[in-house]
């Protein structure tokens, strides 16, 4: 990314003054290092169907791909279907094989990390789905859906502080307080999507990996939660993987864009740069396929 690039060379060691005793910052390093650092990725699954069903052929559906996060930075990973965005993602959080490379979180490789042994990340890394609808259990009130995760990673918490939690956490996303014991199938898409935001962040997550968290919602209601999203980074300060085919609604939250295609980045830069001067013509593509721009 540009922005972390350009953090990076700023607070490079041969950039700065030499210090002195009296504008020695202690604890301060040279250099930022970013919140995530994937490198060189790959995660194979056996091919399909086809000439090689049935054969041991693997196909590469991330393919060496390597990118940064900032802390507080929102990187979006954009490419038409099947380009391996969700794959990506998932494999951040062991949800997908990785065959080789490294995904660095805060200064540790947790690709090669047990699930055990990942437990304590699962804290600090969380996810947010397309339809929530599917990962909201129905026969549980918003309550306990979003009691869940803080029984799982706060549990000192007494249960009338989590119920304060909880309350803190529908005004976050502004879902009315009496929604605390509602059902998911009674909640719009958007609001269910206010739920998924919501419980992601009640464990305080550093990195947010929200998977096409608008593009099943109506347009209007995109742009909420778009902007809900924009809030809550700003008040909460994680960091965001925001994958999408869409380049409009990417154009609204991220910072720095990575244009996926065929399990590769193929280009990658600030939204509105990157738009206004597209290098690969693949780019160029998806830019033509946004229908008002
Ligand atoms: N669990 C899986 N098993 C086999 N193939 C998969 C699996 N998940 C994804 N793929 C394949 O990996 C490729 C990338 O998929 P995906 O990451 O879902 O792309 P995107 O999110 O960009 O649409 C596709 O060819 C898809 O069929
Ligand atoms: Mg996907």
């Amino acid at each position: 990314m540009p922005a972390a690039e350009t953090a990076t060379a700023a607070n490079a060691p041969a950039t700065f003054p030499a210090p002195s005793a009296a504008n020695v910052a202690p604890a301060a390093p040279a250099v930022v290092a970013p919140l995530l650092r994937v490198e060189n990725l790959v995660v194979r699954f056996p091919a399909r169907g086809g000439l090689f069903g049935g054969s041991r052929e693997m196909v590469a559906a991330v393919d060496d791909v390597s990118f940064e996060i900032g802390r507080g930075q929102i990187v979006a990973l954009a490419g038409e279907s099947g380009s391996g965005k969700t794959t990506t993602g998932r494999a951040i959080l062991k949800l997908a094989p990785v065959a080789a490379g490294k995904i660095i979180f805060d200064g540790v490789d947790i690709a090669p990390l047990t699930p055990r042994e990942f437990f304590p990340w699962r804290k600090r890394i969380q996810m947010v789905f397309q339809d929530p609808w599917h990962s909201l259990n129905p026969r549980l009130t918003l309550e306990s859906i979003l009691a869940e995760p803080l029984e799982i990673h706060f549990p000192q918490l007494r249960a009338a502080a989590r119920r304060e939690r909880v309350a803190e956490l529908l005004r976050r996303v502004k879902l009315p307080l009496d929604m605390m014991r509602r059902h998911p199938h009674e909640l719009s898409g958007g609001q269910r999507q206010r739920v998924g935001i919501a419980r992601a962040v009640a464990v305080e997550p550093e990195l947010l990996v929200c998977d096409e968290p608008v593009s099943a919602l109506d347009v209007s209601v995109q742009a909420q939660i778009i902007a809900l999203l924009r809030e809550l980074r700003a008040e909460c300060g994680f960091a965001c993987l925001f994958v999408s085919h869409d380049l409009a609604v990417v154009e609204q939250l991220a910072d720095g864009v990575l244009i996926m295609r065929e399990g590769k980045i193929v280009e990658r830069g600030e939204p509105a740069a990157l738009y206004a001067n597209p290098q690969h013509p693949y780019t160029r593509a998806l830019l033509d396929a946004v229908p008002v721009f």
